[in-house]
């Protein structure tokens, strides 16, 4: 069953279709209006239930977008609202639902969870954000650098800046599977998943983790960052401090350079993880990002449904 959980298991090949797919799609309806399905329509007949267990605006949206662009339809709804809230296990939920849906797309706090409903469900299923991993947010993120800069991913630089998280984790896989190199300024005690970097480095991956922000930026063609604090972590004064080394602000773009582009996953703390005058400024592609969201998540589904 082609889930799509993580980019390591979707692999070269099925990324940079996706990926391809994506640009071409979004090209072929340039200026029309947004609830205008693509002239094709190729997942008519299809419907994607989402299930969130934490909050979201981009993977709420995009999905259910990009499931109208496509022709298809969907059912939205908070695990509280379904008999998980009260119990019933993954398992069973996998069963029931792969016998009412097409396929599934899982915002949840515990990526064993995602692997259980994958596990049991014999429709696709999508990862739409764990605690360990984001992955549709880094294909949104690559297809944004593509798009700007007209060069493909493989062979560029990014540097990361902040909290070693779910973000930064689906970054190295991606950079070891498709071929970029990766700079990651993180600071002690809050370094990626241990297990994601060795699989990462045994891959081949191009992959450095630095203690200071300026030499993580220097000449990059992406300088990327997300909040200091996730979803369902405790704020700390502690953190807070340990990352204000790692602010994204004028001065640190500076060292990057005039060619490296800014982006952020959004929810954006203005102030903290990056300044305004960065956010706001002539190198950030947030907006762009944004959109490309829904542009990636109907790549993702083609691919998944077997229509790519
Ligand atoms: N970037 C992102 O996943 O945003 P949401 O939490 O709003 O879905
Ligand atoms: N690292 C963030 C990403 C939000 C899209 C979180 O997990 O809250």
């Amino acid at each position: 069953m082609p889930h799509f959980l993580d980019l390591a298991t979707v692999g070269r090949a099925g990324l940079r279709a996706i990926l391809d797919a994506a640009h071409a799609r979004k090209a072929a309806r340039t200026g029309w209006t947004r609830g205008r399905p693509d002239a094709d329509a190729p997942l008519a007949d299809h419907t994607l239930a989402m299930i969130f267990e934490k909050p979201s605006t981009r993977t709420r949206f995009s999905f259910d977008m990009a499931m109208r662009q496509l022709g298809g339809t969907t059912i939205v709804t908070s695990a509280g609202e379904m008999q998980l809230g009260r119990g019933e296990t993954i398992a069973d939920t996998a069963r029931v639902l792969a016998r009412l849906v097409d396929a599934i797309m899982l915002r949840t706090n515990s990526h064993e969870t995602l692997e259980g409903l994958a596990e049991y469900a014999d429709i696709p299923v999508i990862n739409g954000l764990t605690d360990i991993s984001h992955p549709c947010q880094i294909l949104a993120d690559i297809l944004t650098f593509e798009e700007r800069t007209g060069k493909p991913v493989e062979g560029s630089c990014w540097a990361w800046l902040g909290d070693g998280n779910n973000m930064a984790n689906s970054l190295i896989e991606a950079a070891s599977v498709l071929g970029f190199d990766l700079r990651l300024g993180v600071p002690h005690g809050y370094d990626p998943d241990q297990a994601v970097m060795a699989t990462a480095c045994a891959r081949g991956g191009s992959i450095d983790l630095l203690r200071a922000a300026a030499p993580t930026v220097e000449g990059a063609d992406v300088v990327i960052t997300d909040t200091w604090v996730s979803m369902g972590q405790a704020d700390s004064k502690e953190k807070l401090g340990a990352m204000m080394p790692f602010q994204v602000n004028a001065a640190l773009m500076a060292k990057a350079g005039d060619q490296a582009l800014f982006l952020h996953c959004l929810p954006a703390h203005r102030g903290e993880e990056v300044t305004d005058a960065v956010i706001d400024g002539p190198q950030s592609a947030v907006w762009d990002e944004a959109e490309n969201r829904l542009h990636i998540q109907k790549a993702i589904l083609l691919w998944c449904l077997g229509k790519l």
